[in-house]
């Protein structure tokens, strides 16, 4: 039989778990599991009201750490990651949940929601390497779970910005696992199908195979228990989805076409007049164009305008995590600093420290 491709995680007791993106959905039902299952479980996500809520009387008893962040905020993940190894004294998995989507399609692309996708679903991801990586690698133990999804596969419609987003999170999986695999460090790929979740309650289409929360994230455990590198599910559809990577384009399109029956032309705007002059639309300011486009989810209210301004500065420029952090709290802009020099080496009284 061949061997797993990760180490397996089967007995969670004891272990030291952190779910970024666990305030809702997925990441709060894999959150509810390990509880079960007697796991330690840090906490994190920009709403801080629901993390307590699913911590409970775990958080009395040190085995849940409450830690709200925003992943497209690094210093803010450094801190976390900070606190649970200060706590715990190492870390054994991350799973990484958090991500974002809107449904949108070339005649209603919106710069701002965009740059949102892109900030949260890579750039967040990025963010949270900055600092794991270091204390996975100083450990030489643990295991890094990125949730992705089939939308990664192959470009889908409604997929325009959240499908490559997710196509780079399964790349730097598989790149990931070259280098943290000869260490002994897991990576753990998962790409669900459709889950009931709070964020495809945003789909107007039929949702094929669709699973729960509660079975996603038994999946998601299975795949650890299995030591699997990827992880994808419900098998009826993501297996279909597979097939479909295969086909040559002019059959590819032909099929996804008919299964989704979607016809780009309807809902387009109307064509330019013939002769007409042809003006390229002004660009909005993205924090203008969409004032809750940091909001967290569920929640009606938008960030301030001055953090929606800083978010689509640092989405625009190439040293995203210095304008983000400008905009940050007082301590996550501190902890900011103290990375800006040369990279020190790390104390020996403090070997979990995070960059
Ligand atoms: N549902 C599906 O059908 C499906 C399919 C394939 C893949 N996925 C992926 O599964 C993951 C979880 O999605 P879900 O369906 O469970 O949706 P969800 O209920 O909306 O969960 C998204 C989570 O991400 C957190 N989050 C969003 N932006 C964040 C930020 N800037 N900083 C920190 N946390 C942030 C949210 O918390 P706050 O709002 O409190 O910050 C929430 O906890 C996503 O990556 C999604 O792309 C979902």
């Amino acid at each position: 039989m061949l061997s797993s491709l990760n180490p397996r995680v089967r007995d969670w007791r004891g272990r030291r778990v952190w779910i970024v993106g666990a305030s809702s959905g997925i990441g709060a039902a894999v959150a509810r599991e390990l509880f079960s299952r007697g796991a330690r479980v840090a906490l994190s996500a920009r709403r801080e009201e629901p993390l307590r809520e699913l911590a409970g009387p775990a958080a009395q008893i040190g085995s849940a750490l409450i830690l709200p962040m925003d992943v497209t905020r690094p210093g803010s993940v450094r801190d976390a990651l900070q606190t649970i190894v200060d706590r715990w004294q190492g870390i054994d998995v991350v799973l990484w949940v958090a991500g974002t989507y809107r449904p949108m399609r070339a005649y209603d692309f919106d710069l701002a929601d965009a740059h949102r996708i892109v900030q949260t679903n890579l750039g967040g991801v990025v963010n949270g390497l900055a600092s794991i990586m270091p204390v996975l690698i100083g450990q030489r133990s643990g295991a890094i779970g990125i949730v992705s999804s089939v939308a990664g596969f192959n470009g889908l419609p409604m997929s325009l910005v959240y499908g490559p987003t997710k196509a780079a999170l399964i790349n730097l999986a598989q790149s990931l696992y070259f280098d943290l695999h000869p260490l002994g460090i897991g990576v753990h790929l998962i790409n669900p199908g459709f889950v009931e979740t709070p964020l495809t309650e945003l789909n107007e289409f039929p949702m094929p195979a669709i699973v729960s929360a509660q079975t996603a994230a038994n999946r998601i455990l299975t795949g650890f228990a299995r030591g699997e590198f990827e992880t994808h599910f419900p098998r009826r559809f993501t297996g279909t989805m597979k097939l479909l990577q295969l086909l040559p384009y002019r059959l590819y399109f032909a099929v996804v076409k008919r299964i989704t029956d979607s016809e780009a032309a309807r809902g387009a705007p109307p064509a330019f007049a013939p002769g007409a002059p042809i003006r390229v639309p002004e660009i909005a300011r993205p924090a203008n164009a969409s004032p809750g486009a940091t909001a967290p989810s569920g929640s009606a209210a938008g960030d301030s305008a001055a953090e929606a301004v800083a978010t689509a500065k640092a989405a625009a420029e190439p040293a995203a995590g210095a304008d983000a952090e400008a905009a940050a709290p007082p301590a996550a802009a501190k902890s900011a600093n103290s990375r800006s020099g040369p990279r020190r080496p790390r104390s020996r009284k403090k070997p979990a420290a995070v960059p």
